[in-house]
């Protein structure tokens, strides 16, 4: 607003994250996907992220590419590694959504506890998206050659073949990209975030 005295000086007021979301005309949330290898995590995160630019919303997508080679360079697939994983990114997301910025984070977070970790530190602001896929498809599909390779022996602790994957229980949005085209799944999600005042 407008300044209505010269003693009130404007860079003594902190800048809240209403007033970034203001600015930015948005809400920082964070939808987080899960889901096996070769799922369509990264595949229906960019489409959804493509949808959301298009409507001139400021969005960033926290993945492997930009987390696991930086910040979580020192992690492995180990349980214990990819719970340290799951957990910083979880930090990490808290503040960029802190930013008013619609976080997009795909990682497999295989272990429910940890998932619902990263919902207890963001509240309401976590949308937890299931993407399913029968395993069967993950591995047709095995567009690293990471299952072949897994079966062959020459990686160990693969999710879904000799490491868990725990489905979620109560996901806020359940799609699944072996029956659902990609445009029918970020339709499912658009319609969630905006029913609920969650995209604004
Ligand atoms: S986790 O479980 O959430 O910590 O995993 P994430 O950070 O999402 O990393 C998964 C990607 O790493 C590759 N990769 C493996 N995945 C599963 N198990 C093992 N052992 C493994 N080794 C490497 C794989 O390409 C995963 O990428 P996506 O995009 O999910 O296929």
């Amino acid at each position: 607003g407008e300044l209505k005295s010269e003693n009130v000086v404007w860079h003594k007021l902190s800048v809240s994250r209403d007033d970034r979301e203001n600015l930015l005309k948005q809400k920082g949330v964070l939808i987080w996907f899960t889901g096996l290898s070769g799922s369509g995590k990264s595949t229906v995160a960019n489409a959804l992220q493509n949808k959301l630019y298009e409507k001139e919303k400021l969005t960033y997508i926290l993945d492997g590419d930009n987390v696991r080679h930086g910040l979580n360079g020192d992690l492995g697939f180990t349980i214990e590694d990819r719970k340290e994983n799951i957990r910083r990114i979880g930090e990490l997301s808290k503040l960029f959504v802190d930013t008013g910025i619609i976080t997009l984070a795909t990682f497999i977070s295989p272990l429910r506890e940890d998932r619902e970790q990263v919902r207890k530190l963001l509240n309401e602001d976590f949308i937890e998206v299931y993407i399913k896929c029968p395993l069967e498809v993950c591995e047709n599909r095995d567009p690293k050659e990471l299952y072949k390779k897994a079966r062959d022996g020459k990686i160990k602790n693969f999710t879904g073949i000799d490491s868990p994957y725990e489905e979620p229980e109560n996901p806020e949005i359940t799609v699944d990209t072996s029956e659902l085209s990609i445009d029918e799944c970020i339709e499912k999600i658009l319609e969630y975030l905006v029913s609920h005042k969650k995209v604004i």
